[in-house]
């Protein structure tokens, strides 16, 4: 019997099946076979949250959850924070290596040349009520790119999708930047060609009258931190969508609009926003313990706590807190951080908290350095959205690729009726 196997016996029928083990993993569809007649219709698995299911094979982005460790394309997070660009980042994502010098000039190139919205998008965006969520605007805006750029249809060629992977990564930053700008009541501010990526977001969110907006270095340089550590994160539930809506050959402008539409949820990406709105609840650092109570008690999560990967402290919030140590040199320390560090040390010392090992996640501390820099709370997850965009794309573009991809459509088990007998409406209870 080959090594590389496993041996199931059915015991509703005493039958014998071998089945090929590679990477860990049995092929699902290999469990079909496994019936208890010919009209059987064989084995399936039952796996909701696809908490032990592997929806595809990867090369962009490795987690040991136990461990604590993230690598893209096999860098370790912290080196690539430490010495990179996100612009850099994002090319090693999309194309497997970091870039040459001359590489690196000419891809900034293209995308600081993307960077202008259409002028009917900019006219779409001034549509929505003065009050809208701006991550809703951005999905909502994302997904309109796809009526101004109707050739990024042609999915299957590779000049064209790079096309449309450099729109978005582009303009992305100049939709979030209308957002926020539209939630304020400022007028839009158009991209600025000599600003790094991060310098020209902020010069679009917080340019007034100045005839040159000047940006704080290391505001800058923090932003394009975090945008590093939000840019890839494997098959999460964005991303999830991404390939799944991709992978029916839709646009990538309606696909990334799905994934950030999955993003938005506050069990995903919308989790910063409700750190923050958790502290305000909490109030104070002499209140924590009672809310760490009223958790353990089960009324509600501790925001920015647990994930279904890590086992072990986020990797992206230790250099997040050390990024934040930065950003609070100039802006002065965030109230805030005291309920947080708080919270954090009762949470790591509690039984609860350690059985579940349920540790800070990237969204603990992010938003107190969001709103540390000036960002209101429903701008968080739009912060978070922008980076992301590349790994999106990255994995959308590993899907098209994957020869064994198909569409994505998982099945059911059928716990409904059987056949029932229609009764007309007058008869009716
Ligand atoms: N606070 C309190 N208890 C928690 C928390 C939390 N934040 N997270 C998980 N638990 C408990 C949960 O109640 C369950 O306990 P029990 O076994 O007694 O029923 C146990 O831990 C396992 O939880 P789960 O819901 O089965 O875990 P999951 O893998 O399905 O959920 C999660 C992962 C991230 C959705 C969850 O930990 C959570 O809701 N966290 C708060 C929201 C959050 O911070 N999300 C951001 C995730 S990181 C950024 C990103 O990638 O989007």
């Amino acid at each position: 019997m080959p090594q590389d196997t496993l041996t199931i016996t059915d015991n509703r029928t005493g039958h014998n099946y071998t089945l090929p083990v590679e990477n860990g993993t049995i092929r699902a569809m290999d469990l079909r076979k496994i019936k208890t007649d010919p009209e059987d219709f064989g084995l399936m698995t039952y796996d909701p949250a696809f908490m032990n299911t592997a929806s595809c094979r990867s090369a962009i982005t490795f987690i040991d959850g136990d461990k604590g460790i993230l690598r893209y394309r096999g860098y370790p997070i912290d080196v690539l924070a430490q010495h990179c660009t996100y612009l850099e980042v994002a090319y090693l994502l999309l194309f497997g290596e970091l870039p040459n010098a001359s590489q690196l000039k000419s891809w900034v190139d293209d995308i600081t040349h993307h960077t202008m919205l259409h002028e009917t998008t900019k006219k779409f965006m001034e549509g929505f009520r003065y009050n809208a969520h701006p991550m809703a605007m951005l999905v909502s805006t994302v997904a309109a790119l796809s009526t101004i750029y109707p050739d990024a249809k042609n999915v299957h060629d590779p000049a064209n999708r790079l096309l449309q992977i450099k729109r978005l990564i582009g303009k992305m930053p100049s939709i979030a930047a209308m957002s926020y700008r539209h939630n304020v009541g400022f007028p839009y501010i158009y991209p600025d060609n000599e600003l790094s990526y991060p310098e020209n977001f902020m010069n679009m969110l917080w340019k007034m009258v100045e005839p040159k907006y000047l940006a704080n270095p290391v505001i800058a340089r923090a932003l394009d931190i975090l945008f590093i550590l939000h840019a890839d994160h494997e098959q999460n539930c964005s991303t999830n969508a991404m390939r799944a809506v991709g992978s029916s050959q839709s646009d990538p402008f309606l696909a990334t609009a799905a994934a950030a539409a999955a993003l938005s949820g506050p069990l995903h990406g919308g989790a910063n926003e409700e750190v923050l709105h958790m502290l305000d609840e909490i109030g104070s650092k002499d209140n924590v313990p009672a809310y760490i109570k009223k958790i353990k008690e089960g009324k509600g999560r501790l925001m920015g706590f647990g994930h279904r990967v890590y086992k072990n402290y986020d990797p992206r919030a230790k250099i997040i807190k050390w990024a934040a140590d930065q950003v609070f040199e100039v802006t002065g320390r965030n109230t805030k951080l005291e309920i947080a560090l708080e919270l954090e040390r009762i949470a790591l010392e509690d039984d609860y908290f350690v059985q579940r090992k349920l540790y800070p996640n990237v969204d603990f501390y992010s938003g107190i350095m969001y709103q540390a820099m000036g960002f209101k709370p429903e701008m968080f997850t739009v912060l978070f959205a922008i980076p992301r965009t590349i790994g999106w794309l990255a994995q959308w573009q590993e899907m098209l690729n994957d020869p064994e991809q198909k569409i994505a459509r998982p099945r059911q088990v059928w716990i409904g009726h059987e056949t029932r007998e229609f009764t007309p409406i007058e008869k009716r209870k």
